[in-house]
């Protein structure tokens, strides 16, 4: 399908609409088709989502692909629930297949099956807390039953941590073992607890997976991106403005797309650094009220950090004197539980520069106060 607007603001629709990210493709189907599970780290709106979905698209009708978002989910029944519900929705999307083959599988709870319109059927769970983990283990057994490839993609994988069951990950790790015609990608955008669960010694997935993370796309290929589409529909597209709009968000996609979409919806061609930033305005003021109301919701430290941040752009020392004074905030040590709290929150970010308001475009209506 064409689209209108070929810069995509959300989700995936092919690999005509997707930027690059050749190498990291490739490195995922080969993981996937050479038995090894993969964990994809990057900071959000990088573009891990999309770069899944590319990734099942060109595995192509070999494989099953599952995938499922976890950022939503707080407890471990939600997720099994979500988790079951996927896997046998995508495993056995006919109705002719379904029928009493699960059912001699899920010994804790039956799934109920509902028909849909297009003939596949979908599963719902409704399981009690008792039943989460044998419901669970039910699915891996019925995983490890079928004939298919199967590639099976947790994203938010963190969230994971959240939950008020402890050790989540550690069986879910002893179960996955058992699965040697399933191969999994885990992504996440926290990565100290990603770190925690795949890299460090103690952690459950401890050298388990192959360890991807995700740069942003490099200015070259993007910028031949964005003027395949330019020039195909005959608009101007200059390279230095294209290079600007990159530069002012280093390049991390979803803020270059959300310009790029911009532009081309007003009818324009991408002509010069002025209407880059009179776009980029458009858009940050059209969150205005968001983010104002975002911003009246922290504490008042929170909110004198988060204002100095912003004006700065990026902090390298949090609670150094000079910082401290320039925008009279209060003690280091508040300030050090405040950057705390607002890192944990994902409102800030530490990069390898220093502190930045992780959503980029709050960062530029903060700055403009
Ligand atoms: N390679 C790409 N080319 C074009 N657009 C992309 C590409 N990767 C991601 N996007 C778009 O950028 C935005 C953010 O990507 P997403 O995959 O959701 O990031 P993440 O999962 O890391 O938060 C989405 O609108 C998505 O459609
Ligand atoms: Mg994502």
């Amino acid at each position: 399908m064409k689209l209108d607007n070929p810069f995509l603001t959300r989700g995936y629709a092919g690999p005509e609409y997707f930027c690059d990210r050749v190498a990291e493709t490739s490195a995922l189907v080969s993981a996937m088709s050479n038995g090894r599970d993969v964990t994809l780290v990057a900071p959000r709106r990088y573009g891990k989502t999309g770069l899944i979905l590319n990734t099942f698209k060109k595995l192509g009708e070999d494989y099953v692909t599952v995938y499922l978002d976890i950022l939503a989910i707080d407890d471990l029944t939600t997720f099994v629930q979500a988790f079951s519900s996927a896997v046998l929705g995508t495993l056995d999307s006919t109705a002719e297949r379904v029928g009493r083959k699960i059912v001699s599988f899920f010994k804790s709870c039956r799934p109920t099956m509902t028909p849909q319109n297009d003939g596949s059927v979908s599963f719902s769970f409704d399981i009690s807390p008792t039943q989460a983990k044998s419901t669970l283990k039910d699915t891996f057994d019925y995983i490890a039953s079928r004939k298919q490839k199967i590639v099976i993609a947790i994203d938010e994988f963190q969230q994971i941590r959240e939950f008020p069951e402890k050790g989540v990950e550690a069986y879910l790790r002893s179960y996955i073992q058992f699965v040697p015609n399933a191969h999994f990608i885990f992504a996440g955008s926290k990565k100290h607890m990603m770190d925690e669960m795949f890299v460090s010694s103690q952690g459950p997935f401890y050298q388990s997976t192959q360890l991807m993370s995700l740069d942003v796309i490099s200015a070259d290929s993007y910028s031949k991106f964005a003027k395949g589409f330019f020039s195909a529909a005959r608009r101007r597209f200059s390279p230095t403005a294209f290079a600007y709009l990159y530069q002012r968000f280093e390049g991390v996609t979803w803020y270059v797309q959300s310009v790029l979409n911009r532009v081309w919806s007003h009818g324009e061609g991408l002509e010069s650094n002025e209407q880059i930033d009179r776009t980029v305005s458009e858009l940050v003021d059209e969150s205005g009220l968001f983010y104002h109301d975002l911003l009246r919701s922290q504490t008042d430290a929170e909110q004198s950090l988060l204002k100095a941040i912003g004006r700065e752009g990026v902090v390298g020392a949090i609670s150094a004197g000079d910082f401290i004074r320039r925008h009279r905030l209060p003690a280091a040590s508040t300030i050090r539980s405040a950057a705390a709290k607002l890192q944990n929150r994902d409102i800030i970010y530490r990069t390898e520069k220093g502190f930045i308001v992780y959503d980029r475009f709050f960062g530029l209506w903060l700055a403009g106060l």
